[in-house]
């Protein structure tokens, strides 16, 4: 027997108080959310109470009048703490959807953002069959991960200075059976030096706030992100010009860089990669239609 099939039947808990349905836990806990501040609360208490009960979203709109089993009242009360003091979802569920992956998330590494499946589905479709692809900065390993799954290239070496962030790439791809290479060490520099020049996407998400816009962040953010995944340096340009100065040397002629950046200095980041020597930079919109992607190639001649 399941924990939702014994679910159906008590209305009264051991403590001998009211038991409490699978709808009603979670209106309860939407309204928990809303009053700690949660954005987007009553999706987040949905996401939390299928997770403790192994749910699919169809179920609970089926079945919501079953009652929750007790032992799962306790537990989804201990998430329900975590998420109202305002610990990211993804961390207390460990693992986030990034385009056709499960991705495995843990303390200390960045956590995939839907947006990035934008600079991801650009990788993909500008790698050809074969091709070699560099991701610096790649955390968890999403968008190295996402490139290997859904283009063919040959060679793919993904990179980044943080020990937590190299092991869970590793794992991430290991889990879904993906030919990944991930090194650590300083942008490009751990990367082989036989694929200097040979490059044809060059890939990268880096940390692009600037230091005075830590403190302004949601919670979520500021408190569970590792601030040197979100923190460029005073201007919030200093990572991506690295990039910008670094990476041309690594592509073939007419090879692409694709940077994720922030919207309020994309204009500036487009300048700043012509400035680099690129060709046809452009800026590309994400899903809420925000500049968020510099997009430049290496001029051919
Ligand atoms: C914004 S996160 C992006 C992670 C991942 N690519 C994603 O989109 O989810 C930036 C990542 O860059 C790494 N990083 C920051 N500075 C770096 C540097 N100089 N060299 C290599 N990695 C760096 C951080 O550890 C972090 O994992």
């Amino acid at each position: 027997m399941n924990s939702s099939e014994r679910s159906a039947q008590p209305a009264v808990t051991a403590a001998g108080t009211p038991g409490v349905t699978v709808a009603g836990a979670v209106a309860r806990l939407s309204r928990r959310l809303r009053t700690a501040g949660v954005p987007a609360a009553e999706i987040d208490a949905s996401l939390l109470v299928r997770h403790i009960l192994g749910w699919s979203a169809a179920r609970l709109i089926t079945d919501g009048d079953r009652y929750v089993p007790f032992e799962a009242v306790q537990r989804l009360e201990a998430l329900a703490a975590r998420r109202a003091a305002r610990e990211p979802l993804q961390l207390l569920v460990g693992s986030v959807a990034f385009r056709y992956l499960d991705l495995g998330i843990r303390p200390g590494v960045f956590i995939p953002r839907p947006e990035t499946e934008v600079l991801a589905g650009e990788a993909i479709e500008r790698t050809p069959p074969g091709g070699v692809v560099l991701e610096p900065c790649t955390g968890s390993g999403a968008v190295a991960c996402a490139v290997a799954h859904e283009a063919q290239p040959g060679t793919l070496v993904a990179s980044d200075r943080s020990p937590r962030a190299v092991t869970l790439a590793r794992s991430n791809a290991a889990r879904a059976g993906l030919d990944v290479r991930v090194v650590q060490g300083d942008l490009l520099a751990p990367m082989p030096l036989r694929l200097r020049g040979m490059v044809d996407v060059l890939v990268s998400n880096p940390p692009y706030l600037a230091t005075a816009e830590l403190a302004g962040l949601e919670p979520e953010v500021r408190d569970h992100d590792p601030v040197e995944a979100l923190v460029a340096g005073p201007t919030g340009h200093e990572v991506s010009d690295r990039l910008l100065s670094e990476g041309p040397a690594w592509l073939r002629p007419g090879g692409w860089l694709l940077i994720e950046v922030d919207e309020r200095r994309a204009a500036e980041s487009a300048t700043r990669a012509e400035a680099a020597g690129l060709a046809d930079a452009d800026l590309v919109p994400d899903l809420a239609g925000r500049d968020r992607i510099v997009r430049a190639r290496r001029p051919l001649r």
